[in-house]
């Protein structure tokens, strides 16, 4: 199917402020506490998803809804799901069984502010949230559709994706892993819901399999060059400014690209793997503008 093009129009600081802000319209909408004993949960899950974070996810998939002409709206929803999954990871993330971490996004941890057993909740509960948004009619009127985001999100998120790459990263702190099974790890952990991000809109505009190569290839460049830059950040990043702890993987003794590489070839690698990015889109004009700033985003920034 001929898709249909349109110009980005804006600039990323602007999008990104505004997809923040429909992010945030979106979650305070969703998540009114019932008046019963689940206030809690709400207020924590509230806690996490509202008013913080890059929302680098969903600034994707919008970027790449509106390069397909997909009306907003919906893309907004997906946007919305994928970053429910992405908060729930980092809530689970920062337990004292994973990362231990009392800092996010400027904040107390979720288990900080409501304890632990809370905190398992809230992300259960996002979790089961994204696959509900999904699903609904609002996002796609065709099933099918709609079958294909939530089979997509639950393979990117599960142990073929993100769970699985948490699994690798936490044995990455006894094992000594060499740069393929780094990048393997980190493609797993942080690429597959970047690349998902991306992928939506292709699913979303019923793009043919084919045609997708260039946008894949796109994302996984993306996702790679910003973990590593999660990774740099966590190297030798501000605490302020990045809004969470960092010095954390060096104490760890975890394998990363900064670990095996040192920080100025890790730099010079998240730099060729942008280019990289930037060149799979080769075939559009202005219009991907908006996608080709946010990889540079993706590793120009300090949080
Ligand atoms: C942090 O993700 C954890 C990783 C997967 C690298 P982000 O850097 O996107 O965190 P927020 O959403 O901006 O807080
Ligand atoms: C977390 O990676 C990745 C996921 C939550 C899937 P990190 O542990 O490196 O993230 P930060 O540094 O705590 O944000
Ligand atoms: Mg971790
Ligand atoms: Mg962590
Ligand atoms: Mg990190």
């Amino acid at each position: 199917m001929p898709v249909e093009l349109v110009d980005s129009g804006l600039d990323l600081e602007t999008e990104a402020d505004r997809v923040s802000r429909q992010v945030d319209d979106f979650f305070a909408r969703l998540l009114v506490s019932p008046p019963d004993s689940r206030e809690r949960l709400f207020e924590a899950m509230r806690h996490a998803a509202i008013g913080g974070g890059k929302r680098l996810r969903p600034l994707l998939t919008i970027a790449a809804a509106r390069l397909f002409a997909i009306d907003e709206e919906r893309a907004l929803r997906v946007a919305a799901a994928i970053e429910a999954i992405h908060v729930y990871s980092l809530i689970h993330d920062d337990l004292p069984s994973m990362d231990d971490d009392d800092l996010r996004r400027g904040k107390p941890t979720v288990h900080k502010a409501f304890g632990e057993a809370t905190a398992v909740l809230a992300g259960d509960s996002l979790h089961a949230l994204a696959f509900e948004i999904l699903a609904h009619e609002a996002t796609d009127s065709d099933p099918v559709v709609r079958c294909d985001l939530v089979l997509e999100l639950s393979q990117a998120s599960g142990p073929n994706g993100m769970a699985g790459g948490q699994m690798m990263d936490l044995l990455a702190e006894r094992q000594a892993l060499d740069l393929p099974a780094v990048t393997r790890l980190q493609q797993l952990k942080t690429g597959a819901l970047i690349e998902y991000a991306v992928e939506a809109a292709c699913i979303m505009v019923r793009l043919a399999r084919e045609e997708r190569t260039p946008y894949r290839g796109f994302a996984r460049n993306v996702g790679l060059a910003f973990q590593i830059t999660d990774d740099l950040i966590d190297h030798s990043g501000n605490e302020a400014a990045a809004g969470k702890r960092t010095g954390k993987d060096a104490s760890a003794g975890k394998a990363t690209f900064v670990s095996l590489l040192g920080p100025d070839r890790a730099r010079q690698q998240a730099r060729l793997l942008v280019e990289q990015a930037i060149d799979h889109l080769g075939s559009h004009g202005d219009e991907a503008d908006l996608l080709r700033a946010i990889a540079r985003f993706a590793i120009e920034r300090d949080r």
